[in-house]
């Protein structure tokens, strides 16, 4: 018989206080209702709407009443979904688009409600009948706005205007390698949750720990000390922790300690079976206090580094990964449901992955979700792309607000074992001191995961040596390199006397490289945009990793064609970025083989 283990914890644990995202934690274990459908549209590419009060949603009163505008009679765009392939006229569009949505509500006593977005890329400003929500920046990171005191029993009317126009002060910047699909890209939903609810809650093992879980929680809305209860029913474990005035909670606890009681720990089966890739097993977690309660799916693993060397659960791990960008397969466009996430990290695993770089910017939640069920482990990063403006404590602000809503959605997330802060960003003073900030603050937010970056400065400090030596590897806890060798520079051959050398004893992943391949463009292998030029290059490339000392994984670049604006070669290009190993109609080129073969044979040697 399982024995219930209770243990009542005081307030004043070490635990460091997060500067907190507003986000709502684990929105679709809420009661919430669904906004997603068919939104009527206003293309509005010189920026009018606001002075013309497009948020009032007016209609001509009578018939000498004049209205320039109307929503009951403009076209439809689907949410979620980018607009830029849902009609043919908006593919190179950048600018503001209205959407509005009328929808019935019977307001709850006792109840608030708060508008969820999953994502509107880039900027958004959210009106509720006529009066102004709030504001977002920030192109893939969810929000949500409280609309409790706004919302009518009866009809509503929710107003968005979205604009993907680039800004030389925004994160990104304004030159980037993928397609700025603009609107409302991932689900919106009304979350009603009680006066005092659970904003959000961190349960994790402690870092470097197998069996010590530690977190917090935080409600909304108390106003006096209060008691929460976790609990883990499959473990046998529940334990409940009191809050602080401000409604947070502080917890830490032994499941063996618990779980063992007196019994030496010999004797005693630890109770937590550890996520991992080849066992992803997940955890029903329930946290309750003060009239509400939320459940989870909850993976506990250790992820720590030893040297150069990477440990999940205390065993060194070779990450056998894959670059991917957050674009539906087959259709183009934003992926956001879950069959776009089954298809494409279904094509990750038949690679022979343990590991997925969802770059360059935070990708939606179902594709997390479905690595966390998968057993694929995660490296997750804010659009901090190239060249930005570093000075500008408003460009900051917004880079550590994206960074914070990216961990405020994902830190119970077993699959994500990387926050990445930048990628491909020129050395020079600023930039350090800004990339630095961000780092810090991601070690404040979740101690328990591990701080990278993709450089991609190196010194040619012999004719086939190259050592990365950019400053940022100092800060770091494991060292993302992109290389280009055969593709960029050099040629492929070339790879096979090529050493690469990094300044730090950390662990260091290939994080990208690659060549592009037009599919079905056959040819000798130096012959460019042929596939088999792009599996020439794999092969050498892939030798020369092998002979990388500590590497500790990899990510080439890239899983599939994307779109991208910086792509315009005729016939080949057309707008994409061809280093896909799939095409963007899901057709497998020959270096796909090549790195699958790859894999099963690290895979076979316990890599
Ligand atoms: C860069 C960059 C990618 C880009 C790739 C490429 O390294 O990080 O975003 O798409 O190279 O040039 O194809």
């Amino acid at each position: 018989m399982k024995r219930f283990v209770l243990v009542l914890l005081l307030a004043g644990w070490a635990h460091a206080v997060p500067a907190s995202s507003s986000l709502i934690g684990n929105v679709n274990g809420r009661t919430t209702v669904s906004l997603n459908g068919a939104w009527r549209t206003i293309v509005d590419p010189f920026d009018n709407g606001k002075s013309s009060r497009f948020f009032r949603n007016e209609k001509p009163r009578n018939r000498s009443d004049r209205v320039e505008y109307s929503f009951d009679a403009s076209p439809v765009l689907n949410v979620p979904g980018d607009w830029n392939t849902q009609r043919e006229s908006l593919l190179f569009y950048e600018g503001p688009v209205w959407y509005r949505r009328e929808f019935t509500y019977h307001n709850l006593a006792n109840t608030r409600v708060f508008v969820y977005f999953g994502a509107a890329n880039y900027q958004a400003s959210v009106y509720l009948n006529g009066e102004k929500l709030g504001e977002h920046e920030g192109g893939c990171t969810p929000f949500n706005l409280e609309a409790t005191s706004l919302l009518r029993d009866g009809e509503n009317f929710l107003i968005v205007e979205v604009s993907n126009v680039r800004r030389a002060d925004a994160v990104p910047a304004l030159k980037f390698d993928w397609w700025s699909y603009g609107g409302i890209t991932r689900d919106v939903m009304l979350v009603e949750v009680p006066t005092t609810f659970i904003q959000d809650y961190s349960v994790q093992l402690e870092r470097g720990s197998q069996h010590e879980i530690a977190g917090w929680v935080q409600f909304n809305g108390a106003v006096t000390t209060h008691e929460v209860t976790i609990q883990i029913p499959e473990a046998g474990v529940a334990f409940k922790a009191l809050t602080e005035a401000n409604g947070y909670a502080r917890f830490r606890f032994d499941v063996n300690k618990l779980a063992c009681g007196k019994r030496s720990a010999s004797k005693c089966s630890p109770l937590l079976k550890l996520w991992s890739p080849d066992n992803p097993k997940l955890y029903r977690v329930i946290i309750s206090g003060e009239g509400d309660s939320v459940a989870d799916e909850i993976g506990f693993r250790s992820i720590e580094v030893q040297g150069a060397k990477i440990l999940l659960n205390g065993k060194p791990i070779f990450l056998r990964g894959i670059s991917m960008h957050e674009e539906a397969p087959f259709r183009e466009g934003r992926a956001f449901s879950s069959e776009d996430a089954e298809t494409l990290l279904g094509w990750v695993k038949d690679l022979g992955c343990n590991f997925v770089r969802f770059a360059h910017y935070p990708h939606n939640e179902n594709e997390i979700r479905l690595a966390d069920r998968m057993g694929l482990l995660v490296w997750s990063e804010i659009p901090v792309y190239w060249d930005i403006d570093w000075s500008n404590p408003a460009t900051l602000e917004n880079a550590e607000a994206q960074l914070r809503d990216m961990i405020a959605r994902d830190h119970n997330r077993a699959a994500v074992i990387l926050w990445s802060v930048s990628n491909e960003t020129p050395v020079k003073p600023e930039r350090l001191t800004f990339l630095t900030k961000l780092v810090q603050e991601a070690r404040e937010l979740d101690p328990t995961r591990l701080i990278t970056s993709a450089m991609n400065h190196v010194d040619e400090t012999a004719p086939d040596v190259r050592t990365l030596s950019d400053p940022l590897g100092e800060v770091v806890d494991v060292v993302g390199l992109n290389e280009y060798l055969g593709w960029y520079w050099g040629r492929p051959e070339e790879a096979d006397k090529m050493q690469w050398k990094a300044t730090w004893n950390k662990p260091l992943i290939i994080s990208e490289f690659g060549g592009g391949a037009e599919y079905g463009r056959h040819g000798d292998a130096d012959e460019i945009w042929t596939e088999e030029y792009q599996q020439n290059l794999y092969q050498h490339q892939l030798g020369m990793l092998e002979r990388i000392p500590n590497l500790a994984g990899m990510s080439p670049w890239v899983l599939m064609d994307f779109r991208s604006p910086a792509r315009m070669l005729p016939g080949v290009q057309d707008y994409h970025n061809r280093k896909g190993l799939i095409s963007n109609r899901g057709q497998r080129k020959l270096a796909f083989y090549t790195l699958q073969k790859f894999y099963e044979k690290l895979a076979e040697e316990g890599k």
